[in-house]
């Protein structure tokens, strides 16, 4: 994977492009900011005469709809905007079949675009929508959130969740392209740029070690007003995670790696019932964390990355053990239990994504339920480890 190092200099530009290279699927992510503005002149110039029907969340709908709208009006492309309600419960069958007949009533043609606007949730939902409207309209993403921006956005994962588990109806439908404006971040709650900053040193931790060194000299800079590492730090994400969906777009292999805590992360997310007392970033802080010193346990990675890894995400204000977690105790054979549930479960063997080293993650299937739930049960007992 490219390191972040060698490539400091070029901070500087505004906006910088990486290429997803999927054949017939390929598209390009924009990053940089002030990009919403120019929503309607990239559109346009990239993507011929379609019109755009915009699906959004009232708070982003409160602090950018308006920017954007204009900018596709400025070039005739706006049909019309969809809002919805901000959360979680949006990802649901209850709102994809009216949103998808609302985005009919907009006139939205085969060759129109859906412009899924907002974080996760509506990336998901709206990109979904696309994928199932007249066999498959084209869809563009404009994530708001850092985590939408450095994941969710990019690799063609759509879907909503049921009763019966996150993520589980959906199809793979890549948008044409993705359009990350840096300011609109300005807006986020700073929990939730640091949830998705979680998602950020994932891809340090997974496959590249150099660019983990260089969040833990820059974090302070990259959550600051410096735009230059920013960017780099979302350019850097978006590359890893466009090399791994490049290799393995449909999860046959190898992108099985970006579920680096992710694991025990949506284990404690369905134990806190999604909800405030956990956001997935954290889940994922905690699950890494997890990985690393269960990788050591194991002894598969040198005493000590598991402290590093630990300090440098409480250094940033992320939890970083299960006791972080407010509230009731959890129970180690209900994580397990609920591990069970997720739909990386194949052949009732549970996949975790463990690691060598920093930067070095691999897949494996070969750790007993049992020795997790020991180590689960040590974990709950040392409300603060490493
Ligand atoms: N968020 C993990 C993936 O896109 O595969």
């Amino acid at each position: 994977m490219p390191s972040v190092v060698n490539s400091l200099a070029a901070t500087t530009r505004a906006t910088c492009t990486v290429p997803v290279a999927l054949g017939s699927r390929a598209y390009d992510v924009l990053i940089g900011p002030d990009l919403l503005s120019e929503a309607g002149r990239l559109i346009a110039t990239r993507l011929g005469k379609a019109k755009c029907a915009v699906v959004t969340d009232e708070n982003v709908a409160r602090h950018h709809l308006a920017t954007l709208e204009a900018s596709l009006r400025a070039e005739g492309r706006l049909r019309g905007s969809i809002v919805l309600p901000a959360g979680e419960a949006t990802k649901s069958f209850r709102e994809l079949g009216p949103l998808c007949e609302r985005l009919l009533e907009l006139g939205v043609e085969r060759g129109d675009l859906v412009v899924a606007f907002g974080g996760g949730v509506i990336g998901d939902l709206a990109g979904f929508a696309a994928g199932i409207l007249r066999r498959g309209v084209r869809f563009v993403q404009i994530p708001t959130s850092l985590l939408a921006q450095v994941d969710s956005s990019v690799g063609g994962k759509t879907g909503i969740n049921t009763p019966q588990g996150k993520n589980l109806i959906g199809v793979f439908h890549q948008p044409v392209m993705v359009i990350a404006d840096t300011n609109v971040l300005t807006t986020l709650p700073e929990r939730e740029m640091k949830a998705g900053y979680a998602e950020v040193a994932k891809y340090g931790l997974l496959g590249d070690a150099a660019f983990f060194g260089w969040l833990e000299k820059n974090w302070r800079s990259v959550f600051g007003n410096d735009t230059a590492a920013l960017t780099r730090a979302i350019e850097t994400s978006v590359k890893a995670k466009a090399a791994i969906v490049e290799r393995d777009e449909h999860e046959t292999g190898d992108r099985a790696l970006l579920n680096l805590g992710h694991t025990f992360g949506h284990a404690l997310e369905s134990w806190t019932g999604y909800s405030s007392r956990l956001l997935h970033g954290e889940g994922v802080s905690i699950g890494m964390c997890l990985a690393y010193r269960l990788s050591e346990e194991l002894g598969l990675c040198p005493k000590g990355s598991a402290a590093r890894v630990s300090s440098h995400l409480r250094a940033v204000g992320l939890p970083t053990s299960i006791g972080d977690i407010p509230g009731a105790k959890a129970s180690a054979p209900e994580l397990v239990r609920l591990m069970g549930q997720d739909k990386k479960v194949r052949d009732g063997k549970l996949t975790f994504i463990l690691v060598r080293d920093i930067g070095e993650a691999f897949i494996t299937q070969d750790v007993a339920v049992e020795r997790v739930t020991q180590f689960l049960v040590r974990e709950i007992d040392t409300s603060r480890a490493a």
